[in-house]
């Protein structure tokens, strides 16, 4: 019988390492950085003198040499900290420093005698932060990663392209309603004016099409397609029906398409309203005038103070556009919640009950929270793209006479048709929306209901397919990990996401 003890190679003696391992290196325009972190300093020792044996140079972290960063077990944020933490001048979050690698580009490279070709496979993933993207002049690809103020430079291309974003969504084209919108988005975060169309070539989401709108403004001062949309009968009826409160591109068309053209139209020819459309046009021109902060402010104590008699220490924040800085807006948005988990159930319906008992709501229109953790997760988030919590669509009657909201009797006349602007009577019609969010899930609901909607869409859009995760306004979720990311502030979503933190003031995207 053979022994099956296996015969003993000879081993080669490993050559001894040169006094200066460069002199050695034949791969001249590469040089490893192994990170410490995780691999620890051992096994680092051990594949440094692996790779400068097979000829690799190794250098420290704060070598301007560096070519190839070799990691195992971190995340490429971490070891863009680890080496800036060690020195490091030339790691770059937006890709243009060394490359970060996996410890797989190394074992290979090993194996080959050779550097491999890099393949993404290989490279770790780093945030592209905002800071650095502004610092070297680039602008993001994703509305969460930029910083959009309110203010911006360049008001006439984007009206330009704002208007043919809302004659695509008055088309039914989702696609080029989204294309324009996103162009427009991206020139709202520039901080400085356009001058000519070159200076657009590096900017991302400008498609052809934008681009030549753009082009138009810039040499014309107008773009006769603009132009054409805004003389357009069609593009006008819409959005004068689009005004009245209960009405969305559907019913507009529909509409249209009937011959209807005015608002006395629809009075002529007995138009079937259903009760939100019917109070959208008896208070349609206090409804298209803009509320004030004061305003809005009026409504949060009204509401604070309705919340407070059912439950005390639950707090009302204002959100929507006010959040974001907006001196005016077409509604107020309040976001409700109570420290202590499931207290708030039940809450808004009796609020609702209550303001509408004492006429401060002119109409309301509640919806009951279906959103529940099922057994299956994946089936509980799946249908959110709407969120789901406790709502109220209303319209407030805000009374100027009584410094306070509250429908006076006296003074509440329902004219036929049209009334009055309210302040002729000392009082103003104003849509609120009430959400109410169980605590856990607040600081979802407040990214979420803060706006504005180009910068929520890009969260969810970034989350997706940037870090394959489901972003809404109850939860994060991550479906291969199947777990749900907990977050008791907006900053450790952001954090979670791997994005810097935008402030409310920066995301009027
Ligand atoms: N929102 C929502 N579901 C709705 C309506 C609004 O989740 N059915 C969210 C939007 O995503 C947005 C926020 O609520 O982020 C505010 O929406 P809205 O009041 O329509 O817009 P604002 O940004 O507040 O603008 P405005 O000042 O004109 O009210
Ligand atoms: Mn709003
Ligand atoms: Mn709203």
């Amino acid at each position: 019988m053979m022994s099956q003890i296996p015969v003993k190679k000879k081993r080669q003696p490993a050559p001894p390492l040169p006094a200066n391992p460069e002199d050695h290196a034949c791969f001249s325009d590469v040089a490893l950085c192994l990170v410490e972190k995780r691999m620890g300093a051992s096994r680092k020792a051990f594949l440094t003198s692996l790779a400068q044996r097979k000829g690799f140079c190794v250098e420290g972290a704060n070598s301007e040499r560096v070519t190839h960063v070799v990691s195992e077990g971190n995340s490429g944020d971490e070891v863009v900290e680890w080496m800036k933490r060690n020195g490091s001048r030339s790691v770059d979050a937006a890709g243009s420093g060394p490359a970060l690698l996996d410890i797989s580009w190394f074992t290979e490279s090993m194996s080959a005698g050779q550097p491999v070709e890099i393949e993404p496979r290989h490279c770790l993933r780093v945030a592209v932060h905002a800071e650095t993207l502004e610092a070297r002049g680039q602008v993001a690809a994703y509305a969460c990663q930029r910083r959009t103020p309110l203010a911006h430079k360049n008001q006439l291309l984007v009206e330009a392209l704002e208007t043919v974003a809302e004659e695509a969504l008055f088309c039914g084209s989702e696609a080029r309603n989204l294309a324009f919108s996103r162009a427009a988005s991206v020139l709202k975060s520039l901080p400085w004016t356009i001058r000519g169309v070159n200076e657009i070539s590096s900017l991302p989401c400008i498609g052809e099409h934008s681009r030549k709108i753009i082009q138009e403004v810039l040499e014309d001062g107008a773009s006769a397609e603009v132009e054409n949309v805004r003389q357009s009968e069609r593009y006008q009826t819409m959005k004068h029906f689009m005004k009245i409160f209960g009405v969305g591109v559907k019913t507009a068309g529909q509409w249209y398409q009937e011959g209807l053209r005015t608002i006395s139209d629809l009075q002529a020819y007995h138009t079937k309203l259903n009760n939100a459309q019917q109070a959208g046009l008896l208070h349609y021109r206090d409804l298209n005038s803009p509320v004030k902060r004061s305003e809005a402010e009026a409504i949060v104590q009204e509401v604070q103070k309705a919340v407070d008699q059912f439950l005390p220490g639950a707090s009302v924040t204002l959100t929507g556009g006010f959040r974001r800085g907006k001196p005016s807006g077409h509604d107020v948005d309040l976001l409700i919640t109570h420290p202590t988990e499931g207290q708030e159930v039940g809450l808004l319906s009796k609020v609702v009950s209550w303001l509408d008992s004492q006429g401060f709501l002119l109409y309301h229109s509640n919806r009951r929270n279906t959103f529940q953790v099922l057994e299956d997760p994946e089936l509980s988030i799946s249908t959110a793209t709407m969120d789901r919590f406790d709502r109220c669509f209303s319209i407030f009657c805000l009374n100027y006479l009584h410094g306070s909201v509250k429908r006076d009797s006296s003074a509440w006349e329902p004219a036929c048709g049209l009334k009055d602007s309210g302040d002729a009577h000392g009082w103003k019609a104003v849509r609120v929306d009430l959400v109410v969010a169980p605590y856990s899930q607040f600081s979802f609901a407040l990214l979420g209901w803060t706006g504005s909607r180009n910068f929520e869409r890009d969260l969810r859009r970034f989350s997706k397919h940037e870090k394959k995760m489901v972003l809404n306004s109850h939860t994060l979720y991550h479906p291969e990990k199947k777990i749900f990311l907990t977050a008791a502030s907006e900053e450790e979503i952001f954090q979670h996401l791997g994005l810097d933190f935008i402030p409310p003031e920066e995301r009027n995207a």
